[in-house]
């Protein structure tokens, strides 16, 4: 026997002895099983005496009691001797008599459970046991109770799932839902939830399925400041009611910072609410019970409008609205040919934001109309308007004219120039390169006819002819352009020092003091010139002056032509030309008073070269870069100082004179059957051009 069961045999001594003193006593069993018998079982019970056993099984389980033996007095009502079997919230049971003759007040093979967890027995005897009755025998044990089969005030235990266990039960929820603390009740997390759209929707958790129980949900919608929620109850409201007091179970309210609206349930749609706040709580609770639908609000919102704006003239808006409210935004684009001009600055774009106050913050621009303003100045040209004179605004047209009489726009230029969009003149094609004007060439002033032996020149009729001086001595050269000068490559000796070299044009008498200074800037000698080589000193004789400035052109200035590229330029024997410059008019004399020419016809080549390879035997000899002049009878020629300058050409095509020969050299000066030699310009023309469009 260990010492529990030790002590309880003494306890039970204890309370024996008490009840004989006193009549009753009471014992209290807490084993998951046990066994309860009348005062001196399974001998006859003794008078008076009230003994009772509270019997007491762990929660979650219930007290089932069986009687094995039942014999206690039978009397009406069982006044004189009973048990009494107390269970809470229930009726006692009282249970008197034999099993063997009585079916009314026995248990029988009765089972008793308790409600609860503990069940009381109380058994009384009275002043007298006559018949000797024994008493009574029952066993009880603990049982477990399925909750989960079980209603709790009319509803299941668990609100989803339920599972039983030996002494209790445990609830879980479906996916999505969280138990309540309460153990039982499934619900769900619904608080803190922000939205910052500027509209949505919010409803009751799983709606349109009925919403969850003991629910604690909380939205805020939190938009900008300056805007102002609309909140609409749409489909369907359904939240729990009640006929007299306003919302007590379910309800939905609604906060903001200028006031309440709700409580909200029932089944009537609430109406529309303009909050007039940016910041609205929308609070909804639920209590343990009902199944009702809940709700679902649209949010949108509203905000001062703006002032519509109004496009300037020759712009436009985008996007274009009825209405413009807080955070809206347009811009402003101008036509094609206008700016977008705020005060005196020009915007390349312009965007403005309607306020919380309903202002713009930012003025619109205007479109003015672009402007190129006064077209640049190209050289040796004026301006006429095509369009209306002095406008110079988007779509404006211009023309560029060449001076008259003197320049022509060079091939490939454009006159006409219309403002574009950009704000610049470009011409057709798109450029905004000035046009070209070029001096034209070829065209002498005054006679410089087919004059035979006319040897003082006029002013202006050979308005090309230089007249070079390095070191003194003097040579000749032609202008090209405005801004060249050719001339013989020996004229320069190999100077490249510009500073030695003086050109002199617009003249024809030697030293008169009124002429055109041009003034040299570089200076280009053909590479392949050799003034050292014994075989052909002369070969390449050929050299350009790069003026410092454009020489302006006037009937007596201007320039000669180059020989095109046609094999028209390619000058045959026979050809007249005419020779100028100011050397010596005589082999014996000195540089001549006045210009002086000579109409020389070109020699055939092969002749020409025979002469001079008679004369000095592989020494001086004529090349195909040189070009022999003369006559049959000899006597014109150009002589020592016109070296560098030219002998031209009459193009019958174009009736323009073209430079075809540069003075270069020949023995003694106009004797018959030998030639002067000049540099063939025809074999030159592309290092001619290169030279100058490299130097430009
Ligand atoms: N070399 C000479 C000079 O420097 C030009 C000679 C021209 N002579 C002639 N006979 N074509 O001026």
């Amino acid at each position: 026997m260990d010492i529990q069961g030790q002590r309880g045999v003494i306890m039970r001594l204890f309370l024996l002895l008490t009840a004989l003193l006193h009549g009753s006593y009471s014992i209290s069993l807490k084993g998951l099983f046990g066994e309860i018998v009348s005062p001196g079982f399974p001998n006859i019970y003794p008078n008076n005496v009230k003994e009772s056993w509270n019997i007491t099984v762990p929660l979650g389980h219930v007290v089932k009691l069986y009687f094995t033996h039942f014999s206690v007095e039978p009397s009406y009502l069982c006044e004189y001797d009973y048990i009494k079997i107390f269970s809470e919230g229930a009726e006692p049971a009282t249970y008197c008599g034999e099993t063997s003759t009585d079916t009314e007040e026995v248990p029988g093979d009765k089972v008793t459970y308790s409600t609860g967890n503990t069940m009381s027995v109380v058994f009384k005897s009275d002043y007298s046991n006559e018949k000797r009755f024994t008493g009574f025998r029952a066993f009880y044990v603990a049982e477990d109770i399925d909750e989960c089969k079980m209603l709790n005030d009319g509803e299941p235990f668990c609100d989803h799932y339920c599972h039983n266990y030996i002494g209790g039960f445990y609830c879980t929820c479906r996916t999505g839902y969280i138990l309540h603390e309460n153990k039982k009740t499934c619900t769900v997390h619904c608080s803190g939830q922000v939205l910052t759209e500027r509209s949505g929707e919010i409803t009751s958790p799983d709606y349109p399925a009925v919403y969850p129980k003991l629910c604690n949900c909380d939205y805020r919608i939190l938009v900008e400041e300056g805007f102002s929620i609309i909140l609409e109850f749409v489909e369907s409201f359904d939240v729990e009611n009640h006929p007299q007091s306003q919302c007590p179970y379910d309800v939905l309210k609604i906060k903001t910072n200028k006031g309440e609206h709700g409580p909200f349930c029932g089944t009537k749609l609430p109406p529309r609410i303009e909050t007039g706040s940016f910041k609205v709580d929308i609070t909804f609770t639920s209590d343990i019970s009902g199944s009702n639908k809940g709700w679902k609000i649209k949010y949108s919102v509203t905000a001062m409008p703006c002032p519509k704006p109004v496009a300037p003239p020759h712009g436009q808006i985008s996007p274009a609205q009825q209405k413009y409210i807080f955070k809206d935004r347009f811009s402003i684009s101008c036509d094609t040919g206008y700016e977008m001009m705020q005060g005196s600055s020009t915007l390349t774009s312009f965007t403005t934001e309607c306020r919380k106050d309903g202002t713009w913050d930012k003025q619109p621009p205007l479109c003015e109309i672009v402007d190129c303003t006064d077209p640049d100045n190209a050289d040796n040209a004026t301006v006429e308007y095509i369009t209306e004179v002095g406008v110079t605004t988007y779509k404006s047209a211009i023309r560029y004219k060449c001076e008259e009489p003197f320049y022509a726009m060079k091939e490939g230029s454009n006159a006409e120039y219309h403002c574009a969009a950009s704000g610049h003149w470009v011409d057709s094609k798109g450029n905004r390169e000035l046009p070209e004007c070029e001096p034209i060439c070829g065209e002498p002033t005054g006679r410089l006819t087919r004059v035979i032996g006319g040897q003082k020149a006029e002013l202006g009729e050979f308005p090309w002819q230089v007249l070079v001086t390095v070191d003194g001595h003097i040579g000749g050269g032609s202008l090209l352009f405005d801004k060249w000068i050719l001339t013989a490559a020996h004229v320069l000796s190999g100077h490249k020092d510009v500073s030695a070299i003086e050109l002199k044009m617009g003249l024809i008498k030697r030293q008169s003091s009124e002429y055109v200074q041009v003034l040299p800037e570089k200076v280009f000698i053909h590479s392949k010139y050799k003034p050292d080589s014994q075989k052909s000193r002369y070969d390449n004789d050929i050299a350009l002056i790069k003026l410092k400035h454009k020489v302006p052109i006037s009937a007596n200035v201007k320039p000669i032509c180059l020989p095109g590229n046609d094999v028209r330029y390619n000058v045959e024997s026979k050809t007249l030309g005419t020779v100028s410059g100011f050397g010596k008019t005589k082999q014996t004399s000195l540089a001549a008073e006045y210009l002086q020419f000579v109409e020389v016809e070109v020699i055939d080549h092969k002749q020409c070269k025979d002469v001079y390879d008679k004369l000095f035997p592989g020494l001086e000899q004529v090349t195909e870069n040189m070009l022999c002049a003369g006559t049959e009878e000899g006597g014109k020629d150009a002589c020592t100082g016109d070296s560098g300058g030219p002998y031209v050409f009459y193009d019958e095509k174009t009736h323009k004179w073209f430079i075809g020969g540069i003075v270069s050299w020949g023995e003694k000066c106009g004797v018959k059957d030998k030639y002067g030699v000049y540099t063939k310009v025809y074999n030159y023309i592309s290092w001619i051009e290169n030279t100058i469009s490299t130097n430009f």
